[in-house]
């Protein structure tokens, strides 16, 4: 057994025990100076690690990395005085960094990144001479660098990365000679970059990126000595001041990074001479002066791919140079990104012989047509919004761009053009910009293929959606998250029938262009993208896997599942409606059973003491009982008018049938009796004396009283089926015979020859019939269907406040009549079933007569009450 097998069998039981009553040290027993390696990576283990270690005093490799240890690294193993290299990364190691590591005067690798290990950097590690690579990378180290690593005259590699570490970084760092990587970035240093770093000359990658570093960066700082530097990172810092023109010297320079501080003055033309520079990010900062035309000379057979200018004070022209950027064997400049400068002057046509991934010149004051020439441009996402770009999109650029699969921001259109329609592959529509204060947008030029329409601009109400958004294609979406648009109740309609998605709030999905995107990383399809997952554009049911998050909120026509705060076309609050709704009802049916039955008492107790005509305060109670009839008429015409809104909104769907027929239902009822009993009274009075009609006002107006049977005989079958054909006849009665009956409640009486006639008990029992055929079932019906939402499958649209008030109205109508019914039956001591099938049966004598005697004012009895059919 060798003796690494062996260290390895001892610490194995190490562990073993480490649970068992045995200490590690009766373990490890005599198993010390058995071996010089041991290799534990990669072995699941966890707990923490064994003190026991110690004792393995050979050891001159020790790797325990990719494990899940836990706890603090045990001091002893500042005892192995033998250890060259310590790998413990990859675990969960807390705690300080021992300073007995310190004493570890032969170690050359010292690995503790991917912890979580806290406080500071012990300063001992600099008295460790062969010290060559120190991770340390990716922890909670706190605390400045201290200056004694400055002494690790052999340090390669210095990866401090992702800690917090703070305060300046020491001077002493440009002591490190054979320094080849420095990586200090993620962090918050502070403080100006000590120019000492400027004499690096091992230096190949410089990551300082992600600090707050500040102050200008030193002049000193030439770097220029780092002629082997290939990476300088510093992006995300506070520098100030401006770029030194030194740098145009680092010939290896592959790629430099500036973006996001705040480095002033002009591009140094002296960038031209960086042979082998790949990309170049100074984007945001404050850059002036031109864009240096000597950056043409990267060019013809230079490297340079990228090139981030955006978000500076840059002025002056784009230099047509830009357009020598060609690497015939590697496709040269391919990211080109001016955004958000001060650049005039129109596009270079020489552009035109680059292929472009992305060519963003919006946000710049650039004038004149867009140069034909670029048709001969390969560019797959081109911005050109908010510019002063004139003129139409030239047809070749249209077609050098009829292959792509989306257009993003065509910001000097004034509207989607017909010539959108060209693009016939496209995916994805962004548009942004202004509607002068219009509110519509027509999106009916879009390609069919456009499945998704992004809307930045103005405030919305209607949208013209186009074909990918009928019922046979796929289906579309469009986000108008953020733009606070509503939309109107033409445009909800629309996409509630339809296979739209409108997005009005939550997360809002971003797209992923297909293609290499910003960070190298290769897509292969688009897809739009938010918090909550991906969702692929080339999937078929792309819109139901959209998950706008807890915030989410869209009209929708489809599936559609993941809306979470709701889908605005299944109104989420409809039961709480209709529940609130029908309590009120049951509430209102009780109280008003209530109300009735003790009035009804007390003012029979009170017609059975006194003489009902002598009763002191008749007229008030006569105005009473009008306004109330009034009242009841009204409810009752209104619901009637609320039930035709909603068959406007369900025209066309099958429920237009049902409620169709509702609505007539009591009308042909009430133009059957008109009819019936037109025929009875031509039987019963066939040579009828000329009568001259007249109004006569009687007040107050007699109450419908019941009248009696008539005499003029049962009606054959044969006169029911000639009143049942002549049905249409009647109608023009029936709304005569209405407008009587509101006419009787203000005193209006229709007087024939010499009889006054009242068309109230006919009325009543017309209501009652409306009560039964159309407010009692359009109630039930209604709810139904406002509880089972706007739906493309049933092609119903449900327009909230509609429903809401015809629901309303239908159960206020038979409230209203309930108590009507309800009061006659206890009054007349009947039973509510009695009640109800006199009050039907009096329909059927449409006209009952009031008084006789047109000159005398004397009211005929109840009792005496003749019908119309009936004669003298
Ligand atoms: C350790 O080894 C030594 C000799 O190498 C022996 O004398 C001693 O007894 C051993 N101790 C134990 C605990 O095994
Ligand atoms: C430790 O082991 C891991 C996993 O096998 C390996 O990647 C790493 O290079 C090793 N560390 C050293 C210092 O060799
Ligand atoms: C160490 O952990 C990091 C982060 O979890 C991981 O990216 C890396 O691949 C791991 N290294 C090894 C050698 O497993
Ligand atoms: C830790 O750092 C050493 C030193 O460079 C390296 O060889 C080793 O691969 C690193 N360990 C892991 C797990 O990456
Ligand atoms: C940092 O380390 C933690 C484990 O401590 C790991 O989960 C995380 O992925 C690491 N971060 C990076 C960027 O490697
Ligand atoms: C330092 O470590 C980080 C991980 O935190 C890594 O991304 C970076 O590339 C490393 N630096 C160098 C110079 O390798
Ligand atoms: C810089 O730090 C911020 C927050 O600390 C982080 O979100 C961002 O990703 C970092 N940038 C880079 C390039 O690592
Ligand atoms: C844009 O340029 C034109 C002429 O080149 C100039 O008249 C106009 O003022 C400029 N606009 C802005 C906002 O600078
Ligand atoms: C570009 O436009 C020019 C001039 O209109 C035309 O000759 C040429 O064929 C076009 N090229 C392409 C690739 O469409
Ligand atoms: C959509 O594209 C992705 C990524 O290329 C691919 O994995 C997936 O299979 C595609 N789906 C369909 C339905 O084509």
């Amino acid at each position: 057994m060798g003796f690494s097998k062996l260290a390895l069998l001892v610490v194995l039981v190490d562990f073993a025990v480490a649970a068992s009553a045995l200490t590690i040290d009766e373990a490890v027993g005599n198993a010390t100076n058995l071996g010089t390696s041991l290799d534990l990576a990669n072995r699941r283990l966890s707990g923490p690690i064994p003190r026991g270690l110690h004792r393995l005093t050979n050891l001159k490799y020790l790797n325990l990395s990719c494990n899940a240890f836990s706890g603090g690294i045990p001091t002893e193993i500042g005892n192995l005085a033998q250890l060259a290299h310590l790998d413990l990364s990859n675990n969960s190691l807390s705690g300080g960094i021992p300073y007995e590591l310190g004493s570890l005067t032969n170690l050359q690798t010292l690995n503790l990144s991917n912890n979580a290990l806290s406080g500071p950097i012990p300063p001992g590690l600099g008295g460790l001479p062969q010290l060559n690579r120190l991770y340390l990378f990716n922890n909670s180290l706190s605390g400045g660098i201290p200056p004694q690593l400055g002494s690790l005259s052999n340090l390669q590699y210095l990866n401090l990365s992702r800690n917090a570490l703070s305060g300046a970084i020491p001077p002493e760092l440009g002591q490190l000679k054979r320094l080849r990587h420095l990586s200090l970035h993620d962090n918050t240093f502070s403080g100006p970059l000590p120019p000492e770093l400027g004499s690096l000359p091992a230096l190949t990658r410089f990551y300082l990126y992600n600090n707050s570093l500040s102050g200008p960066i030193p002049e000193s700082l030439e770097l220029a000595q780092c002629e082997n530097l290939h990476y300088m990172y510093l992006s995300n810092n506070n520098l100030s001041g401006s770029i030194p023109p030194e740098w145009g010297q680092l010939s290896n320079l592959f790629d430099l990074d500036l973006s996001n501080n705040q480095l002033s003055g002009p591009i140094p033309a002296s960038f031209s001479n960086l042979d082998s520079l790949f990309d170049l990010i100074l984007a945001n900062n404050r850059l002036s002066g031109g864009i240096p035309s000597e950056l043409g000379k990267l060019g013809p057979g230079g490297l340079l791919s990228k090139l981030d200018l955006h978000s500076n004070a840059l002025s002056g022209p784009i230099p047509p140079t830009l357009g020598d950027i060609v690497n015939y064997g590697t496709g040269g400049l391919s990211y080109l990104d001016l955004h958000d400068n001060r650049l005039t002057g129109g596009i270079p046509r020489e552009l035109s012989q680059l292929t472009l991934s992305r060519l963003d010149l919006s946000g710049n004051n650039l004038t004149g047509p867009i140069p034909v020439e670029l048709n001969e441009t390969r560019v797959t996402a081109l911005f050109l919004d908010n510019t002063n770009l004139s003129g139409p999109v030239p047809e070749p650029l249209l077609g050098m761009m009829r292959g792509n699969n989306y257009v993003t921001s065509f910001g000097y259109f004034a509207a989607p053009t017909p010539e959108m329609r060209q693009f016939s592959e496209l995916r994805y529509l962004r548009l942004n910009f202004p509607t002068h204060g219009a509110s519509a947008l027509d999106l009916s030029l879009t390609p069919a293929t456009c499945q998704y329409v992004e809307w930045a601009g103005d405030a919305l109400t209607e949208v013209r959606f186009w074909d990918a958004c009928s019922g046979q294609a796929a289906g579309c979406a469009v986000n108008l998250i953020g733009t606070g648009s509503k939309l109107s109740r033409a445009a909800r309609r629309r996409v509630c029938l339809g296979k739209i998605s409108v997005f009005l709030a939550g997360d809002p999905p971003s797209v992923v262009e297909e293609g290499l995107t910003v960070d190298g990383e290769y897509v292969s399809s688009a897809y739009l993208t938010n918090k909550y997952g991906k969702y692929f554009l080339n999937s078929t049911d792309f819109l139901d896997g959209i998950d706008l998050g807890p915030e989410g909120e869209a009209y929708t026509g489809v599936g559609f599942a993941r809306v979470q705060r709701g889908n605005l076309c299944r109104n989420p609050e409809a039961g709480r409606v209709v529940a609130i709704a029908y309590c009120v009802f049951a509430g209102l049916l009780l109280l008003s059973t209530l109300l009735t039955c003790v009035a009804a008492r007390r003012s029979r107790r009170k017609g059975a003491a006194l003489n009902t005509s002598t009763k002191p305060g008749g007229a008030c109670v006569a105005v009473a009982k009008s306004v109330w009839g009034i009242v009841a008429h009204i409810v009752c015409l209104v619901d009637l008018i609320t039930d035709v809104l909603v068959l406007a909104q369900v025209w066309g769907a099958w429920p237009m049938w049902v409620i169709l027929a509702s609505i007539l239902a009591p009308y042909l009822v009430a133009s059957f009796w008109v009819m019936h009993r037109l025929l009875l009274l031509r039987r019963s009075r066939p040579l009828m004396s000329p009568l001259r009609p007249r109004m006569r006002w009687i007040w107050p107006p007699p109450p419908p009283s019941s009248p009696q049977e008539s005499p003029a005989g049962p009606s054959s079958i044969t006169q029911k089926l000639l009143a049942f054909v002549l049905l249409p006849l009647g109608v023009p009665a029936v709304v005569f015979l209405d407008v009587s009956a509101i006419l009787n409640h203000f005193g209006a009486h229709l007087v024939l020859g010499d009889i006054a006639y009242s068309a109230r008990a006919y009325h009543e029992s017309r209501v009652l019939v409306e009560l039964l055929l159309e407010s009692i079932p359009q109630a039930g019906f209604q709810t139904a269907l406002y509880m089972l939402g706007s739906s493309r499958a049933t092609r119903i649209f449900i327009d909230e406040p509609i429903f809401v008030q015809s629901i309303t109205f239908s159960l206020l109508s038979v409230v209203v009549q309930y108590s009507c019914t309800l009061w006659e039956a206890v009054k007349g001591r009947q039973s509510l079933r009695r009640a109800l099938s006199l009050r039907l049966r009096d329909g059927s004598y449409v006209l009952t007569a009031i008084s006789s005697g047109v000159a005398g004012d004397d009211l005929l009895n109840a009792a005496e009450v003749l019908e119309l059919s009936n004669g003298n």
